[in-house]
């Protein structure tokens, strides 16, 4: 449903770059006041050769900005990015998109967006060919591994004269999409949530290592699915190349007795704790101080097993707290995972099998099962790691409405 005041009392700011479709940014600001939410505005200086800031100051009842320091006193872009529910970057061009995905810090709207701890959503503009580009598609995959929305583009006539996908989407279809993301977002709100991910490494000596191959994209898209979702998220995470998201809580982890380290430290507090991290089961007994030379003789290692860290979890489970735990197999997938469940003393478990063509560690996509303990059980088909996420934390939401 559609109606009057659906933003009501949401504060946006309002991002706006250098782009010809910055001309609409008034009747957006004028749509966005009617249905009830506090603008502010900061623009790029790009941004101001389109549309004057006189107009957009007018319109939205509050200063616009656009310098890092204007008469000599310095704009605060950390308030503002804590002041705001989401900040709107609309339209999005290409220089400030590739700006985003780089972290570059050159004027007030990149200092804010690289502070800001809302969520972030982005309606780029751009002609067909720029938006068809690769290093186009790469930027906004990047910034999409990082947690901001991406609001998409509309098919029409480009400044350019040509017709194709590109033009911004319309002001009423920028407002469509708030409304529907405020009114579904906060089925998490107050609960703090923690994500384990991620593989461990133990250390052999100062330079080797045993790990495994998980690439922590399950647990940081679920963190990212939290976070949208209104939560106060804490993200556990082992080694990984991968993008973080933005506004989550970090602590970088190496080994497995540090990941349980951290784990009882944030548990303590958790209402929900997810345990996705492919954690090693063994450690060196005795790594080396230096490294380790080599010689013409066999090398043997001497393993010893590490904590069971959703175990150890599931053991001091309070009442109120919901404790999810993931089984990777590679045979007996269901019964493997049924009995996880019960010796970890888990509310949930999702399984995924390894026998399944892209599922598991690296892939984008993940299949997964979620056995609950009251014995339900879900199937899902093969999806991306973002909607499996979406899945994971339906059930999630479910369980704690029951
Ligand atoms: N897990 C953990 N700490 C460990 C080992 C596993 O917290 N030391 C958690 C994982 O994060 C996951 C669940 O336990 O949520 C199951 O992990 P998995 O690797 O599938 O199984 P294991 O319990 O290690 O058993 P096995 O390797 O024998 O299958």
């Amino acid at each position: 449903m559609r109606g009057i005041f659906m933003l009501k009392g949401k504060k946006i700011l309002l991002g706006i770059t250098g782009s010809i479709a910055a001309y609409k940014s008034a009747l957006l600001i004028r749509g966005l006041i009617k249905a009830g939410a506090e603008v502010k505005v900061v623009m790029t200086p790009a941004g101001t050769q389109f549309v004057a800031p006189l107009t957009l100051s007018t319109l939205s009842k509050n200063e616009v900005l656009h310098h890092l320091s204007e008469n000599d006193s310095w704009s605060n872009h950390v308030m503002l990015g804590r002041w705001a529910d989401i900040m709107l970057i609309a339209p999005l061009s290409c220089n400030t998109l590739a700006k985003m995905s780089a972290g570059l810090c050159d004027n007030l709207l990149m200092a804010v967006y690289l502070s800001s701890t809302c969520e972030v959503v982005v309606a780029p503009a751009m002609d067909e060919d720029m938006w068809k580009h690769p290093s186009m598609q790469a930027n906004l995959e990047k910034i999409t591994s990082y947690g901001n929305h991406i609001i998409p583009v509309e098919n029409g006539e480009l400044a350019s004269g040509l017709i194709g996908p590109g033009r911004m989407a319309e002001p009423e279809n920028i407002i469509r999409w708030l409304e529907h993301h405020f009114s579904h977002v906060h089925d998490l709100k107050d609960k703090k949530v923690m994500i384990t991910a991620g593989p461990t490494y133990e250390a052999i000596d100062p330079v080797r290592f045993i790990g495994n191959h998980s690439s922590g994209k399950m647990g940081i898209a679920i963190a990212q699915e939290c976070k949208s979702r209104g939560a106060d998220v804490t993200l556990i995470c082992g080694p990984t190349s991968a993008a973080m998201p933005q506004g989550i809580k970090l602590v970088k982890v190496k080994s497995a007795a540090d990941m349980l380290a951290a784990s009882l430290a944030s548990f303590k507090e958790a209402d929900i704790a997810v345990m996705s991290a492919a954690v090693a089961d063994y450690t060196i007994a005795d790594p080396a101080e230096q490294k380790i030379k080599k010689s013409d003789s066999t090398v043997q290692l001497t393993l010893t097993r590490t904590e069971d860290i959703l175990k150890t979890l599931g053991a001091i489970k309070k009442q109120g707290q919901l404790l999810v735990g993931f089984a990777l197999e590679t045979e007996h997938e269901k019964e493997n995972a049924l009995k996880k469940l019960a010796s970890k003393n888990a509310d949930m478990i999702v399984l995924n099998s390894l026998n399944d063509a892209g599922a598991g560690f690296g892939t984008d996509t993940n299949k997964i099962s979620i056995f609950d303990k009251e014995g339900r059980e879900f199937f899902f088909e093969l999806k991306s790691k973002k909607e499996v996420a979406a899945d994971i934390v339906n059930h999630i939401v479910n369980r704690l409405h029951a």
